[in-house]
């Protein structure tokens, strides 16, 4: 018996200094001690020639080494499984690589919401060309050369000839529409529009408009103040005040622009409202019948309204902006202040 525990004690010290590096070297250790035919079933088998006043203590050093050689194996078989966890499954608990959310401009913010606000209302979005001809900037709006009203626009022309030019204003999309020939018409017109002007505070060499056109027979004057002043509430609320004015426009008769109380001092005046409470933000007026035959309408038949507004003076109404030019400068921090609904 001698013999035999101290073989166990070189047993003990072998797994002591055993070198496990992975699921190999565990499974040739589990079957050198742990196996059918391994060391610790072996040494059970020397139980037999153990004299019984012995067995007691020899079954006892024979556990003992069991259990050290089980629990090793355990040891090691948990190491691997934790590394191969580490390396092959993600760790859902690291901080994810920060991706910012930008932020739409505001010219896009409130573009957004005057369309959806005509939407509802039945209009649908039309679309134009920004390098326009002649006929559709002017002309056909009954803007023939040499009216006087064409130096109400400070037009850029294109190199390609005088016919050619940046649109002034979405109208053009108000003469291609009507050129469709399919009535009812009725369509809000979003877009961008360029004019030579100096660039300040107050004025750019480009900017955005929304223009608006109602076709069909019976159209009224009550119906363009009831659409505009839908327009209003939803896009100011209730308490907003309106007025409209006579103007004049080549392509409405008759012409008016809709003013509404200013929203900074409440009517009170100011300088943005230029202390006479009131800001203008729209032109408009009953389509002229000359346009309507020009694209082949029956003007005895059909009436309609159009209105064309600014999205930049909207913009810095509704969200206090006191220069132009913030609105293409890109500078992030202003931009990035507009984070609203998108
Ligand atoms: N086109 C005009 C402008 O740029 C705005 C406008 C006024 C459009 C009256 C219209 C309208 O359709 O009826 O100043």
């Amino acid at each position: 018996m001698e013999s035999i525990v101290q073989q166990i004690a070189a047993y003990r010290q072998e797994i002591s200094e055993y070198q496990v590096d992975g699921a190999a070297s565990l499974e040739a250790y589990r079957i050198k001690f742990l196996g059918t035919k391994g060391i610790v079933k072996g040494l059970f088998g020397e139980m037999k020639s153990v004299p019984n006043e012995q067995k007691k203590d020899f079954g006892a050093i024979l556990n003992e080494f069991k259990t050290f050689a089980e629990s090793k194996y355990e040891e090691w078989k948990a190491a691997i499984s934790a590394t191969e966890e580490k390396g092959s499954s993600i760790d859902l608990t690291l901080p994810g690589d920060p991706m910012p959310l930008g932020s739409r401009h505001p010219i896009s913010l409130v573009r957004n919401e005057i369309v959806s606000i005509f939407r509802r209302l039945g209009f649908s979005v039309a679309e134009g060309p920004e390098i326009e001809d002649d006929w559709h900037n002017f002309t056909a709006l009954n803007l023939p050369e040499n009216h006087p009203a064409r130096d109400m626009q400070d037009t850029f022309y294109l190199n390609q000839g005088p016919d050619w030019l940046l649109r002034t204003h979405t109208s053009n999309v108000q003469v291609r529409e009507m050129e469709k020939g399919k009535l009812p018409i009725r369509v809000v017109c979003p877009g961008r529009v360029y004019r030579n002007e100096t660039i300040s505070a107050r004025a750019h060499c480009f900017f955005h408009q929304v223009e608006g056109l109602y076709i069909d027979e019976h159209v009224s004057f009550a119906d363009l103040k009831q659409t505009l002043y839908f327009f209003v509430q939803e896009m100011f609320g209730k308490d907003v005040k309106v007025r409209f004015r006579p103007s004049y426009f080549p392509f409405t008769e008759p012409s008016a622009e809709m003013d509404i109380s200013c929203l900074l001092c409440n009517g009170d005046g100011c300088n943005v409202c230029k202390h006479t409470g009131w800001v203008e933000i729209l032109g408009c007026g009953m389509v002229h019948p000359q346009l309507l035959e020009n694209s082949g309408i029956d003007s005895n038949k059909y009436t309609g309204f159009a209105f064309g507004m600014g999205i930049e003076r909207i913009t810095m109404l509704k969200y206090q902006i006191n220069d132009l030019r913030l609105f293409s400068e890109n500078d992030v921090r202003f931009l990035r202040q507009f984070n609203a609904a998108l």
